[in-house]
């Protein structure tokens, strides 16, 4: 049998009001891909600031190659041979990307490491993504997904034992987690350990030797990837079947809700036209730099637009600015958490009354006991997993805080409901559950827009899908064009020409 690299033995991690691990062991062995499961705030990533020395567990114990180990911080555990890629992204904005990756490698011989040898050892990893940026280039210029790739090599350039991946595709292309996992084949080859947390499926089957599913803290088990299946950690994951995962598609109405005529805005965004109906779920879809999402921030005011006519209810409507959406009822969650004004130093409660301060705010007297009934309602029909309304959204799991993010906009009982990528970085059974309050919100009369690069998502939840080529309309779908192939196709901009003309 391999030998074991890391093993953890009934780790107890307790916060404030929360018993994030409860009793929960773990094994990696040499030349092994190790999935970790669980809902969001199941204690994933909890688990992997533990092994990393990040945070100190109340109880257990830790063995790195068989030897009992304490480790007092992340510089311990590299020492040692563990490296990170955590979920959140770290790097220092204001230096270079060389200089991020080679941060933490040990400092004698940083001190006499010669730019051209960083920029060397740095290209070296950063060919192996075909990224288009220099290793000179500073961190705050690279876009969300250059940012992941250069966290991702800074994790690969230690010769560490044991690689730990936390989500680490959830900000990246499709050709950019394929190149990632050619990368992790060629670790596991060299006899690495690596332990990777992610909630999608397909990722976990196609990599993985074992899964070790969390729930609530506490270790339900660990399978063999191919001698199990998705319904089966589902089941480990939520404690029952998810029988359906898309909800039954709506009956829109014929009216039409919102008319958007000719929008012009920058490269990505020309002579856009099209429309949605009133209580439809339009999905968009187009691959990475297509303009889906310079399109969406263009109609809501987000960013200014050159030409372009937007009409609600047959009226005309002025939206030139976040605030003047934000008036007819339109609102775009940007796929950005931070940028999305979540305050993650803010508790749940002050999150959800910020945007609600013009009806709380009576002659400067925040109405306490209705923000702290507003917070409620959005922690429970979205089901936020959280101590209570104190909390600091900062503590939340990364999908909890999503679900705060998407509450705190639909408690202002918006018309048009635009969501740029919602479902990012959140478990199953979450998922379906933001689903069904999607469909819901239409049901209700709502129009609601979903940009999606995921095609399942998609296909599954939308009444019509808008395609996007190329910063323009491709086509938009419905019936029995919504499946995979047609939308690709259209994606592609294999169908542009007859569109245009
Ligand atoms: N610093 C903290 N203070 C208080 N509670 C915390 C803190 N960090 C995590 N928690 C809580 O511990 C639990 C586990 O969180 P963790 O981040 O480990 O979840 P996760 O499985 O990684 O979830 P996700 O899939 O959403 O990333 C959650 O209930 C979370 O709110
Ligand atoms: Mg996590």
């Amino acid at each position: 049998m391999a030998q074991v690299l890391l093993e953890a033995r009934g780790i107890r991690k307790v916060f404030p009001g929360t018993v994030a691990l409860d009793n929960v062991s773990f094994e990696l062995r040499q030349g092994e891909i190790h999935a970790l499961m669980g809902e969001n705030g199941a204690g994933k990533s909890t688990f992997l600031k533990i092994v990393t020395g990040a945070l100190h567990p109340d109880q257990g114990e830790i063995f790195l190659n068989g030897k009992p180990v304490r480790l007092q911080s992340p510089v311990d555990a590299r020492r040692m041979g563990v490296a990170i890629v955590h979920q959140e992204l770290s790097l220092f904005p204001d230096i270079s990307v060389m200089e991020n990756i080679l941060v933490g490698q040990a400092p004698s011989k940083m001190g006499f490491m010669r730019t051209r040898k960083m920029q060397e050892i740095s290209r070296a990893y950063l060919e192996r993504f075909h990224v288009n940026f220099s290793p000179t280039e500073i961190v705050k210029n690279l876009s969300v997904s250059q940012q992941q790739i250069v966290e991702i090599v800074k994790a690969l350039v230690t010769d560490a034992d044991v690689y730990i991946f936390d989500e680490p595709t959830s900000a990246l292309s499709v050709e950019d987690a394929a190149r990632l996992f050619d990368v992790l084949k060629d670790l596991k080859a060299q006899g690495k350990g690596i332990i990777y947390v992610s909630h999608k499926f397909d990722e976990i089957f196609r990599l993985s030797d074992r899964i070790t599913v969390l729930r609530d803290g506490s270790l339900i088990g660990t399978v063999e990837a191919a001698k199990t299946d998705a319904d089966e950690v589902i089941r480990m994951m939520v404690g029952r079947s998810l029988e359906r995962i898309y909800p039954e598609k709506g009956t829109p109405s014929r009216q039409t809700l919102l008319k958007v005529d000719n929008l012009n805005a920058g490269s990505k965004c020309r002579n856009v036209s099209f429309d949605l109906r009133r209580g439809e779920i339009l999905g968009v879809f187009g691959l990475v730099g297509s303009g889906r999402t310079e399109i969406m921030r263009a109609l809501s005011g987000v960013e200014p637009r050159t030409s372009g006519d937007i009409f609600l209810d047959g009226e005309k409507v002025r939206i030139q600015t976040v605030q003047d959406a934000m008036s007819h009822g339109l609102y775009y969650l940007t796929e950005d958490r931070k940028e999305q004004g979540l305050f993650l130093k803010m508790s749940i409660r002050d999150n959800v009354a910020v945007t609600h301060l013009d009806a709380l705010s009576k002659r400067g007297f925040l109405l306490r006991n209705r923000a702290r009934e507003l917070a409620s309602t959005v922690m429970r029909d979205l089901r936020v997993k959280a101590k209570d309304d104190d909390q600091l959204v900062g503590s939340l799991s990364g999908g909890n805080q999503q679900k705060v993010m998407i509450g705190k906009w639909i408690s202002r009982n918006p018309r048009v409901l635009i969501l740029d990528e919602p479902t990012r970085g959140i478990d199953v059974g979450a998922k379906a559950e933001i689903h069904q309050l999607l469909r819901k919100l239409a049901n209700d009369g709502i129009g609601v827009i979903v940009i999606s690069s995921e095609l399942p998502e998609i296909v599954g939840l939308s009444d019509r899908v808008l395609v996007v080529h190329n910063g323009t309309v491709a086509g938009v779908l419905d019936g029995s064009q919504l499946n995979d192939e047609t939308i690709m196709e259209y994606a592609s901009g294999l169908h542009s020409k007859a569109v245009a003309g």
